[in-house]
């Protein structure tokens, strides 16, 4: 890296270590906004004096009550701390392990797979600054040495010639960094957290490209859950809690042109699909233009739906979703101008 490019990630200092704790218990409920009525009387520790690293959590993210068990049991230690979700883009994978961490006061740090991935991006490197060489440390020894998740996303993606120095790591072995002549050893409540869309080149690898199938080795070491999209009646009280000031007739049509989208990209009809990230985006546009929307809603819907979606996909796929929103505007009876 050029010397005159300042590196703005923090070095390693004192910070790289794990902060003191301080735990408090909260219930299930209070942590999660699970409205099952045993999450009341189910207390969990949580941190409260979180580290720098904590992410920010999201008040509107509607928690499918599964999946939180099984995460659970991970960050608890409970058969294994390497826990794998895979599903459809957007439906909630990483920001779930991001929740998980921001509510319970753990720190996260990223890294993301591909094709070309070195190990350098996992564990740091040499960096010059001020004229003198530092190790910045990568989120790999960040996360071990905190006691913090290691998120690894697009996990399908790591070349074959890396595997074997991670499973040492989901083994629960240390890290050897020669470049400062150290030996990590993962702090107890290191944990490996890690996404992919799919997991093998069949139905689900189609739509997304560069999908190769995983070593079988490496993804054994994980526990994992597969995450579908929320159900329409939790996607709609999300988006109602998230977005009050939108017309209910609003949400609901938004919800029903999402189901069907997705059920034409799983029956191979379109090859987009329409994430509860892009359903929120388009609520977020149609709020900001309620004027236009409320005089005339399907042509704004549209308008909203082409900025946020289809301008960026196939002229056919776009027809498609349009089509879809149409149909569903003409049963509902929309105002119209
Ligand atoms: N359960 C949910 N509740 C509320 N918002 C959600 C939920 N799931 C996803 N979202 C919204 O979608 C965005 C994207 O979610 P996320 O990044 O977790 O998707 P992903 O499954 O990791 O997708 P990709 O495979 O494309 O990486 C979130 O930032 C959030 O705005
Ligand atoms: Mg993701």
């Amino acid at each position: 890296m050029p010397a005159q490019i300042k590196d703005k990630r923090p070095p390693a200092s004192a910070t790289d270590t794990a902060v003191t704790p301080r735990i408090e218990h909260r219930s299930l409920e209070a942590v999660f906004g699970i409205t099952n009525p045993k999450a009341k009387d189910i207390k969990i520790p949580i941190n409260v004096a979180p580290g720098r690293y904590c992410p920010r959590f999201d008040p509107f993210y509607e928690w499918q009550e599964d999946l939180l068990r099984q995460m659970m049991l991970w960050v608890n230690g409970v058969g294994g701390k390497n826990f794998l979700l895979h599903g459809p883009s957007g439906a909630g994978k990483s920001s779930a392990f991001q929740e998980l961490a921001a509510r319970t006061g753990r720190e996260m740090f990223m890294g993301t797979m591909h094709a070309r991935f070195e190990w350098s991006e996992l564990v740091g490197q040499n960096r010059l600054a001020e004229g003198s060489t530092k190790f910045v440390y990568g989120p790999l020894p960040m996360a071990m040495k905190t006691g913090g998740i290691l998120l690894i996303d697009e996990v399908n993606f790591t070349p074959a010639g890396q595997i074997g120095a991670l499973n040492k790591i989901l083994d629960g072995g240390p890290l050897e960094i020669p470049e400062t002549g150290e030996f990590i050893e993962p702090h107890p409540e290191f944990r490996v957290a890690a996404t992919a869309n799919a997991l093998a080149r069949d139905d689900d690898a189609v739509h997304y490209r560069g999908t190769q199938t995983m070593n079988l080795a490496f993804l054994q070491r994980f526990n994992g859950a597969r995450v579908d999209y929320l159900s329409n009646t939790a996607e709609t009280a999300m988006l109602h809690r998230a977005l009050p000031k939108l017309p209910g007739k609003v949400i609901t049509a938004m919800v029903q042109v999402a189901d069907d989208v997705r059920k034409a990209f799983v029956a191979g009809d379109t090859e987009t699909t329409m994430g509860t990230r892009v359903l929120r985006r388009w609520g977020e546009v149609m709020l900001a233009r309620l004027g236009p929307l409320i005089a005339n809603t399907e042509a704004e819907m549209a308008w909203a739906l082409q900025f946020v979606l289809t301008n960026l996909t196939k002229r056919v796929d776009e027809e498609a979703c349009l089509g879809v929103l149409r149909r569903i505007a003409a049963g509902m009876v929309l105002p119209k101008s």
